[in-house]
């Protein structure tokens, strides 16, 4: 497979910094070293997911004959709350330059009949993979799209002559037309329906030909100086789909097997074409953007995609101890357990109808997490369980985890607050001792109420910062100080006052 640079899908506040190569080309130590960049710990998570996703690429590696016989496997994560199961998989998303999902396992078992289909998430997998190739794609004849959309700007700012010069009003909208008359006069801006440059000129005129060449050049300048970013020009445009049929959704659970309701009607409505007077530079997004869905070929597109989700795709079902039930019992029990024979054979294997075409889900690796506090892994159906065979515990988080999960990762929390309080012009430093403070606080709490794990540190931070954030721009100082007697003083009495403990952590 060729290198592709890891495009994560949500546009991340820190892309992978330097191109990544697809995770799974790494080996495993590399991929567990990427995750520790964010997530403190849970080494036997990290490993066991390393393991998986390079299995992807050394099946690919494998003689044909065994590689279909090679299944993937399949992962739960079990561990308390907040100590960075879903975190893993967050990571691993931004990371993996491979099609991934995350699903709540519990919205299957929505109100209602068993809640969304279950094949949905395939689908959605699919939506994901096609958006990753096209804008991929996109990147790589983006510098020829944005070559062809400036020649028609140039065309709609000087409007290539059609052969007969005495006539200038031949894409005729009437409108303007008057003043267009005098050659000198201000250029008319019309979209030419193909885009393409047509420098038909008769040779006879080359002495005008030379001229209007010289203004283009000229414009290109300006142009590229950007002088001219907020000229009107009009230009054709095609009519956005109607926002009526964005709403006709078809109700929950009905979900048919290829079904964008939506799309389909749209696809039937014929397309309107619309002249809207637009800046310049609006007007070059969408010529960008119509050049390019010219030059990808979609085809190729679905293809790949649809090849990355059989052979890379990741699922990660999360919540996955919320769709079990004890067994006797009746009511929405049933519907949980429904929920499980329904992921049993995509899990294990099947073919799935998408928009695009049938997906073979036999290769999708999935990776399940749950807090099990009630449930046990052993109370899932036990097909089900077979199909998980990996399974690795998180450890809940102490003191000393606290203190490396805010100073340790690339996004941690002691960071994000120093970068909110820079926002208002002052700088926040965290002393040593006070993040230790503030560690050991949040283990206070998590022992005497709920252990709700790393969560606990948002709700102490919050209130530790709380009156700066809120005094800031007037805040006295511009230098603030976390140490810890300044930790001390502005939590110890809500920690010991058992009633605001309640309330306020
Ligand atoms: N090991 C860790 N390293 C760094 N940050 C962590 C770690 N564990 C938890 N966090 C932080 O705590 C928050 C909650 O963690 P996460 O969402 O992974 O919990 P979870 O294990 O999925 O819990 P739940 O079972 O409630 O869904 C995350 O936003 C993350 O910032
Ligand atoms: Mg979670």
């Amino acid at each position: 497979m060729a290198k592709t640079p890891a495009a994560a899908p949500p546009a991340p506040a820190t892309p992978p910094a330097d191109a990544l190569p697809w995770l799974e080309e790494l080996p495993p130590k590399k991929i567990v070293a990427e995750l520790d960049r964010y997530i403190v710990g849970q080494e036997a998570a990290k490993k066991a997911v390393a393991i998986a996703i390079r299995n992807r690429w050394r099946r690919s590696q494998a003689p044909e004959e065994i590689r279909d016989e090679i299944v993937p496997n399949n992962i739960i994560m079990i561990g308390p709350t907040g100590v960075g199961k879903t975190e893993i998989a967050r990571r691993l998303a931004r990371l993996a330059g491979a099609p991934f999902i995350k699903v709540e396992a519990s919205k299957f078992t929505e109100v209602g009949y068993v809640g969304r289909d279950v094949e949905s998430m395939i689908r959605e997998l699919v939506d994901v993979s096609i958006n990753m190739v096209r804008s991929e794609r996109e990147d790589d004849v983006y510098p020829t799209a944005e070559q062809r959309a400036e020649e028609r700007v140039l065309d709609l700012l000087l409007p290539p002559v059609p052969a007969a010069p005495a006539s200038p009003s031949a894409p005729g909208t009437g409108a303007g037309s008057g003043e267009q008359g005098a050659a000198a006069g201000r250029p008319l801006f019309v979209v030419s329906s193909k885009g393409d440059v047509q420098p038909k000129m008769p040779e006879a005129e080359t002495e005008a030909g030379e001229r209007r060449r010289r203004t283009r050049e000229k414009l290109r300048q300006q142009l590229k100086d950007g002088q001219l970013e907020e000229r009107d020009v009009e230009i054709e445009v095609q009519q956005q789909s109607f926002p009526m049929l964005e709403m006709m959704q078809p109700p929950q659970g009905m979900e048919g097997p290829d079904v964008n309701f939506s799309e389909m009607l749209q696809d039937l409505i014929p397309k309107k074409k619309k002249r809207r007077s637009v800046h310049l530079h609006e007007a070059r997004r969408i010529l960008i953007d119509e050049e390019l869905k010219k030059l990808v070929d979609m085809d190729d597109v679905v293809n790949e995609a649809l090849d990355r989700v059989e052979n890379h795709g990741i699922v990660f079902i999360d919540e996955i101890d919320k769709i079990t039930g004890e067994r006797s019992t009746t009511g929405p029990d049933v519907s949980r357990e429904g929920v499980q024979r329904d992921l049993l054979p995509i899990v294990e294997g099947s073919t799935v109808q998408t928009r695009y075409g049938y997906v073979r889900t036999d290769h999708v690796l999935f990776i399940a997490a749950g807090a099990f506090h009630i449930a046990k892994p052993s109370d899932l159906i036990p097909e089900l369980q077979g199909r998980f065979p990996i399974r690795v515990e998180l450890t809940s988080l102490n003191e000393e985890d606290f203190v490396r999960i805010m100073t340790e990762p690339e996004n941690a929390l002691t960071k994000q607050y120093a970068a909110l309080v820079a926002a208002d012009g002052a700088t926040l430093e965290f002393k040593e001792d006070g993040i230790r403070e503030i560690a050991r606080i949040a283990g206070k709490v998590n022992e005497r109420m709920e252990n709700i794990g790393a969560r606990r540190l948002h709700t102490v931070l919050t209130t530790l910062l709380e009156e700066v954030l809120f005094e800031l721009p007037d805040y006295p100082t511009k230098h603030i100080v976390i140490d810890g007697p300044a930790v001390r003083e502005r939590l110890l009495k809500i920690v010991d006052d058992e009633d605001l403990r309640r309330y306020i952590l």
